[in-house]
């Protein structure tokens, strides 16, 4: 699964930007919602969500980067999130922000920033639909990925299979053509590209690109 990441789009014309890569194979649109807390910068919030839903059928998959996201979830769910993650650092009580999640009708993912350890999605593994290991540190797109993060990568992908969990592993955070290789070899199964595909003049070879380096 390829998830371009709006973040990199042309904020002026966002509509035509998630139809065009919509139409260049994107599997998923991804929605970087920060507030200024727990990242330092700031960028969208439900309406423009459901400005994007209204432009596109692809599932959005909404990723929370703020402070106390239990506050948000419905709001998301309600303007058209099909995905929404929290981050454990903000989430004290994530058993209760999953389930909070899903009943909203949302899949529900748990992201982790690369200083903290995969054990903190360890127990909730049976209560969720994706995991989202961060391969750099949330804020900003077109910063380089962190090698140390293949690793962790690779140990959520062995609790999962050896538990029978049906829990997709997405990365995001300076995946390119070489490093959306290694992710996949170490078991991520969804990518999140802001740069390499809206940084680049054409979307479709970008997607392809990618989902060609990530098969191998
Ligand atoms: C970073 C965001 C990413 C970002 C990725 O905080 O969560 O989704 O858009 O951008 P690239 O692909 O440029 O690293
Ligand atoms: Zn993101």
């Amino acid at each position: 699964m390829i998830a371009p990441s709006i973040l990199a789009a042309d904020f002026a014309r966002l509509g035509e930007e998630v139809r065009a890569v919509e139409a260049a194979g994107a599997d998923w649109i991804h929605v970087d919602v920060m507030d200024g807390q727990f990242v330092p910068n700031i960028t969208i919030g439900p309406a423009i969500v459901k400005a994007v839903r209204s432009a596109t059928q692809l599932p959005l998959d909404v990723h929370l980067m703020i402070e106390s996201p239990e506050r948000y979830v419905d709001a998301f769910a309600q303007a058209g999130a099909s995905t929404i993650a929290v981050h454990t650092e903000t989430c004290p009580h994530l058993h209760r922000s999953v389930a909070q999640i899903r009943e909203a009708g949302a899949r529900a993912c748990v992201a982790i920033n690369p200083g903290t350890p995969a054990n903190a999605v360890r127990e909730v593994l049976d209560s969720i639909d994706q995991v989202l290991v961060m391969t750099v540190n949330p804020g900003f797109g077109g910063q380089k990925f962190i090698e140390s993060t293949l690793r962790k990568i690779e140990k959520v992908r062995g609790w999962i299979d050896k538990g029978g969990f049906d829990v997709a592993i997405e990365v995001d955070g300076g995946i390119g053509p070489e490093t959306i290789a290694r992710a996949a070899r170490a078991g991520a199964d969804v990518f999140v590209a802001g740069t390499a595909v809206f940084g680049t003049a054409d979307y479709g070879a970008a997607i392809d690109g990618l989902r060609r380096a990530a098969r191998g």
